[in-house]
């Protein structure tokens, strides 16, 4: 077709016309979110997906739970979106709309969960205006939501703009007779004053997760005695949840999929009966369990890493290889109910496929009860 009969055909918008008409509409409609627009935005944004055909198999809700009139704990479910890794809105629209699907997907669910959790990695590169723009998304969510940081989040003004928009990144709370923490997990030793890194050259080494010049994320001991204090005098049956980016435990290395005082902080938690973490940075489905201490990743809403190449625990249930041509593959978000002995029931909501239930019986088996089904095609 050339140009010219094109142009005569009434109606008729060029594939990228419509894409830049989409875009500038999603924008339009950012600029002032309220509850309104929001709905136009996210149907615009999500029409594509709507238009392919591909339904979600089954409906994104957590099976409802009966409760145990003799534990103090009444069970609760919470949503959870994390590794958003927003740009700035004039660079890329692709993460805007992942964030703002999951959005809606946690808005839809029925009953709506307690809370949201956040598990950090909201900004790419840590700019006021990647942060402004991903706590203007989460506030269209009906449900109060809870915010962890992450790394990418904090390196380039050490966490001045995240703290200024969401509060401290350690804190702790108790929800219906569970003990919740919060940790930055992420605090790494000064590589960037000996080197005279910029702030952005700082920010992009961490980003860069297998440089090799960024050091080994921590805890660290100021927020380790915190957690002891924290946890002082309580007993060993109260049920615990930790929050932290990084996974609390060693998996690998030269990605950071590691913490470096996971041992240390393993041991505050150890003389706890129940103790469940919950961390993202991983962007993928890890299931790992050390003696009681049980834990598990979080989806990203903006890409899927690839599985670390030694290895995995046991317990991970793997999710399939994702497409290469489906940019929403391998990514998704997710819900959690706490039961009344503590344990936990997870929904990992993969985008496009049907969700991954991994009932806690099947981590607290080790794995010999209620193995969650296995994915048609292998992962890397
Ligand atoms: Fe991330
Ligand atoms: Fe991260």
């Amino acid at each position: 077709m050339t140009r010219d009969t094109r142009k005569k055909m009434p109606g008729h918008r060029s594939v990228e016309t419509k894409y830049m008409e989409e875009r500038a509409a999603l924008f339009q409609g950012l600029k002032h979110l309220d509850r309104r627009s929001f709905l136009k935005v996210s149907a615009a944004a999500f029409g594509s997906v709507a238009a392919s055909g591909l339904v979600t198999p089954h409906s994104f809700q957590p099976v409802s739970v009966a409760h145990a009139a003799d534990s103090k704990l009444q069970p609760f479910t919470f949503a959870y979106i994390s590794d958003s890794h927003l740009y700035k809105r004039t660079l890329n629209d692709r993460f805007v709309n992942s964030l703002l699907r999951a959005v809606d997907d946690v808005n839809a669910m029925d009953p709506q969960p307690d809370f949201v959790f956040y598990g950090g990695d909201l900004a790419q590169l840590g700019a006021p205006e990647e942060l402004e723009l991903g706590a203007q998304i989460l506030k269209n969510l009906k449900a109060p939501v809870r915010m962890m940081v992450g790394e990418h989040d904090w390196y380039l003004d050490m966490g001045e703009k995240w703290r200024a928009l969401f509060g401290q990144p350690t804190y702790s709370f108790d929800h219906k007779g569970v003990h919740c923490v919060v940790l930055n997990s992420v605090v790494e030793k000064d590589f960037w004053t000996a080197r005279k890194l910029t702030p952005m050259q700082r920010m992009q080494t961490v980003a860069g997760l297998d440089n090799g010049v960024q050091s080994s994320f921590t805890v660290g001991a100021e927020q380790r005695a915190w957690l002891e204090n924290d946890l002082k005098g309580k007993p060993a049956n109260t049920p615990l949840i930790v929050f932290s980016h990084s996974p609390l435990y060693k998996l690998y290395k030269p990605w950071n999929f590691w913490t470096d005082d996971a041992d240390e902080v393993q041991a505050i938690l150890r003389r706890f009966n129940n103790v469940l973490v919950f961390h993202g940075h991983t962007h993928q489905m890890l299931s790992n369990r050390i003696g009681n201490i049980y834990f598990q990743g979080f989806l990203s809403t903006a890409w899927p890493w690839p599985y670390a190449p030694q290895g995995l625990p046991t317990l991970t249930v793997q999710m399939s290889r994702p497409d290469p041509f489906n940019p929403h593959d391998g990514c998704g978000d997710g819900s959690v109910t706490v039961q009344a002995d503590g344990l936990a029931d997870m929904v990992q909501n993969l985008w496009n496929r049907n969700p991954v239930n991994i009932p806690r019986t099947y981590l607290a088996s080790n794995g010999k009860k209620d193995k969650p089904e296995l994915p048609t095609r292998q992962s890397y």
